[in-house]
């Protein structure tokens, strides 16, 4: 079977998951009604390890809000849905203060994508393995690092909004190690560079015999 080419993706769209999720066709990159938009991130959530539960009234929220704060951009938001492709500069956008793996263009930075293993360590996978990963307080130490050098560009509600993103990619994508869980420097990488889910999580989106089964493996 040949494998589909992924969707474009706009580089005003600066989240590596919902990135993944428009590559992949499961959300449309221009307007995604906050219904769909909440429905298909709890249901990929819901293929990870230990079958996460992400709490959809704040994702409807975050969705409502992605755009704009004021309230023409609220309602469009509310009636049409929300625009993917302009995430950008919007509230969510920390300008910066993040990890910066993704420049301005959406291109992924190698220097700061690998810095991820300064912050990692070698992690027992569940199969008696050896992989790098980030486990909660690791992730937490990248969260300050980052926050600490944007310096006086950032503002405080970044490091609230840093604990959106990274934490809760631990709870969809992570994997339970012997020590704990824990997310893979190898399955970020894939997602941040190939637009990917792990493969474990795309196989059950398959099993599930939901759409999203045409998800790339
Ligand atoms: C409607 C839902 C969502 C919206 C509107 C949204 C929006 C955003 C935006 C605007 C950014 C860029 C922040 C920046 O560069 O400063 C971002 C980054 C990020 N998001 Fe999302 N996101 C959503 C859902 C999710 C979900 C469900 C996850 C995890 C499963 C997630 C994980 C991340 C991660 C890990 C980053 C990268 C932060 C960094 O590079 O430091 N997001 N998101």
């Amino acid at each position: 079977m040949s494998t589909p080419l992924p969707h474009k993706v706009s580089p005003g769209n600066p989240c590596p998951f919902l990135r993944m999720l428009v590559a992949q066709g499961l959300l449309d990159d221009r307007r995604a009604s906050i219904g769909d938009a909440t429905e298909v991130i709890e249901r990929v959530a819901a293929t990870g390890e230990g079958a996460p539960q992400l709490p959809g009234i704040a994702i409807r929220l975050i969705a409502l809000l992605a755009n704009g704060l004021g309230p023409a951009s609220l309602l469009d938001n509310g009636i049409h849905g929300v625009k993917l492709n302009q995430l950008r500069d919007g509230p969510f956008d920390k300008r910066g203060a993040g990890s910066r793996i993704l420049d301005k263009r959406a291109r992924v930075r190698p220097a700061e994508l690998e810095r991820l293993r300064e912050f990692a360590s070698l992690k027992a996978t569940a199969g008696g393995g050896r992989e790098w990963g980030l486990d909660a307080a690791e992730l937490q130490a990248m969260m300050d690092a980052n926050y600490a050098r944007a310096g006086a560009t950032r503002r405080v509600v970044d490091r609230q909004l840093m604990e959106g993103e990274w934490p809760i990619l631990l709870q969809v994508m992570g994997k339970e190690g012997r020590d704990g869980r824990y997310l893979s420097l190898r399955e970020v990488r894939a997602l941040f560079e190939a637009r990917r889910l792990p493969a474990r999580m795309a196989r059950r989106l398959c099993t599930r015999a939901w759409p999203g089964c045409r998800a790339r493996r």
